[in-house]
């Protein structure tokens, strides 16, 4: 049963904001991220104040919603909730059997029958989420393990105590966003 609807907005990054360099480009996905963030915010209904992040650069709560987001070269995504909620972008690309062990450990590869490379990106998007949502980095990455393949959208993820269902969207075939998602019906919406 849903208990709330969320608007994850994932928006495309222009060419010419693609082309910028380095310092520039990091700004400019930053603020489109925030483009996004205001959507999903006006979407879902939801009254967003200012995005203000703590000494360690975590988002904080901003007129009582959270908020997260993540940005890439070529697009960006954002979700607003009056609950703690994590969202992660990442590109599809060949990775090293190294970041296969590093992501996961051998039970968390046994739920699949074999290790692919989008089964990689699933696990580290959705861990991403995870630990954003709980506020945490890439610090704790071995207290959240995935528990779960529960479909090929969905994740069943824990992390200390808790455990969190995460929902994934594939975007343009090689890019994935995956979202935290308990109790809760995901409008998409994909903008130019
Ligand atoms: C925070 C982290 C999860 C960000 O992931 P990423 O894929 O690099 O970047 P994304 O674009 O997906 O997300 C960036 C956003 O996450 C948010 N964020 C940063 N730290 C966060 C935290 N602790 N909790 C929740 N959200 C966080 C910020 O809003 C940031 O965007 P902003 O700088 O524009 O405000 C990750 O970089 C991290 O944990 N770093 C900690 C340092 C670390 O462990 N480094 C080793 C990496 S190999």
């Amino acid at each position: 049963m849903f208990e709330l609807s969320l608007h994850p907005v994932i928006l495309a990054v222009s060419a010419a904001d693609q082309r910028l360099m380095r310092r520039a480009k990091v700004e400019a996905l930053r603020r489109r991220a925030r483009e996004a963030a205001a959507l999903s915010a006006q979407y879902g209904g939801f009254v967003l104040g200012a995005l203000e992040k703590d000494d360690a650069g975590v988002p904080l709560p901003s007129n009582g919603l959270y908020w997260s987001l993540s940005h890439k070269e070529r697009m960006v995504a954002a979700v607003v909730s009056p609950r703690p909620v994590g969202i992660d972008l990442e590109r599809l690309a060949p990775m090293h059997s190294r970041m296969y062990d590093r992501i996961a450990d051998a039970a968390e590869w046994a739920l699949a029958p074999y290790k692919i490379e989008k089964l990689f990106f699933r696990y580290w998007t959705a861990k991403e989420a995870v630990l954003k949502a709980v506020s945490k980095g890439l610090t704790r990455l071995d207290r959240c393990r995935v528990q779960a393949i529960v479909d090929d959208d969905h994740l069943q993820l824990q992390y200390e105590q808790a455990v969190w269902g995460v929902t994934h969207y594939w975007v343009g075939g090689d890019h994935l966003v995956t979202v935290t998602s308990d109790h809760v019906a995901l409008q998409w919406h994909v903008l130019e």
